[in-house]
């Protein structure tokens, strides 16, 4: 079946597609004539064995499938995997134990363990010291600014410098590595496998499945050594919480060490790309970016993720048959959950296109669509936004972009920045 709005072969997790852009206008065209769209896919191409997915584009459908586990399940993979030539079969399996993947009963109660560590005490207990880090990273992109303006530049000889890996890339990875205390000495190793991981498909990287695979190996032991060790010899943190407590259910070591790995993943790139497009938006609006300095408004996080939707799109696989938006929906078959174009849907949203730091009431779906999986780690993602801008606005009041668009990554669902060049006077 083709659809009649769009051009023959769309398909909006095509990777070549979202290093270009995120296709917000085919998105419009779906939410009016096919909301609930069958997307063809070449069999072998995606590491799943079918022909194909449901692409839900309105809100109120990718809020319907979110909150109903039981219809749309999460075991075979949430994430839109496409993988050139395919996946290891090894991969999914594994990816299983990873509780993104899991549907209730085992996924309820992971999640209530690991929600203890993520309650707004723990998250507030965080601030200082990540608002400590945050004015760091800001002072020293000033100084690495200063460096560039007088050297014509760090490397691209615009006199300016990469926003994403000065500012962007550090908060969210001191974030995750606080959370579960890290050492210091650890946390470079603890960053190299992150950033290995999510290098994903994106040529540039070089970085080989393989090699991506061992940094996750790696991170899993280190993750269950320190969970080991806090299983013998108990201390007053979060890990050991997780682990040890007595009396209240807690994760086997191997559990802690994939919940360590979704971190690293769920945690990391998602913020990184949130505060990349943040900054960009920010940039190309400046009345906003004013406004922001001005006012620092509590509205604004909120705002960059609805705009960023830095996760594109998960996955679901229905486990009867059913209907959504009138289709068909057969058992067993992926259907596509389209948060960036959710977040664009004007029967939920009063001038969708516009960036507004202000919006509120702002229901977007940037987190997930309000079920079971609705993104653990919320408050401490929209602390970190909040955190970093106000640093920037602090320390680099009178950035500017030098380079003419952002470079992007080649993923198949991550609405990701990998260069943005920026100079401050
Ligand atoms: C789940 C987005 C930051 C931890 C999710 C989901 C989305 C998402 C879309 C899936 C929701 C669903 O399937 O219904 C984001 C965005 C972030 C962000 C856009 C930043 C702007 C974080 C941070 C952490 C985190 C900072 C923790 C350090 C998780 C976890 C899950 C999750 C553990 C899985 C929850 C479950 O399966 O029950 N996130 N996230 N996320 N996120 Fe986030």
């Amino acid at each position: 079946m083709t659809c009649p709005a769009l051009p023959e072969g769309f398909d909006a997790t095509d990777p070549d597609l979202l290093q270009e852009r995120v296709p917000l206008p085919e998105f419009a065209r779906l939410r009016q004539t096919a909301p609930v769209w069958w997307c063809p896919q070449e069999r072998g191409t995606t590491g799943f064995d079918d022909d194909g997915y449901w692409a839900v584009t309105r809100h109120a459908d990718v809020k319907y499938v979110s909150t109903h586990p039981e219809l749309f399940s999460s075991t075979v993979n949430t994430a839109i995997i496409r993988f050139n030539g395919g996946i290891a079969r090894e991969q999914i399996d594994a990816q299983r134990l990873i509780m993104l993947n899991m549907d209730p009963p085992e996924h309820t109660r992971v999640r209530q363990i690991v929600q203890r560590g993520f309650t707004p005490r723990a998250v507030r207990g965080l601030e200082d010291a990540l608002r400590e880090r945050a004015r760091r990273i800001a002072e020293q992109a000033r100084a690495t600014a200063r460096a560039a303006a007088a050297a014509g530049g760090d490397s691209g000889g615009d006199g300016g410098f990469d926003f994403v890996t000065q500012v962007a890339c550090e908060l969210p990875l001191q974030a995750i590595a606080e959370l579960i205390g890290v050492p210091q000495e650890d946390r470079l190793r603890i960053f190299d496998w992150s950033n290995k991981m999510i290098a994903y498909d994106d040529p540039e990287y070089a970085i080989t499945e393989a090699v991506g695979a061992e940094a996750a190996m790696e991170l899993i032991g280190y993750a269950m050594h320190m969970s080991a060790a806090r299983k013998e010899c108990p201390a007053k943190d979060i890990v050991t919480q997780l682990v040890a407590a007595e009396g209240q259910g807690n994760l086997g070591s191997d559990e802690f060490g994939f919940f360590v790995l979704l971190l690293a993943v769920a945690g990391n790139e998602t913020t990184r790309n949130a505060i990349s497009h943040g900054m960009h938006a920010l940039l190309t609006h400046p009345g906003q970016w004013e406004l922001y300095k001005a006012t620092r408004p509590a509205t604004a996080a909120e705002e960059i993720v609805r705009w960023a939707t830095p996760v594109v799109s998960f996955q679901r696989t229905a486990t009867r048959d059913t209907e959504l938006g009138g289709q068909k929906i057969r058992a067993g078959d992926r259907v596509g959950l389209f948060y960036a174009s959710a977040n664009h849907d004007p029967e939920v949203f009063t001038d969708p296109d516009t960036f507004d730091i202000t919006r509120d009431p702002n229901p977007h779906l940037g987190f997930g669509g309000g079920g079971p999986h609705f993104c653990l780690g919320k408050s401490l993602a929209v602390m970190e936004i909040d955190l970093i801008f106000n640093a920037v606005a602090d320390h680099l009041p009178d950035l500017r972009l030098t380079g003419p668009a952002p470079r992007r990554l080649r993923a198949a669902w991550l609405n990701g920045i990998k260069e943005l060049r920026v100079s401050h006077p």
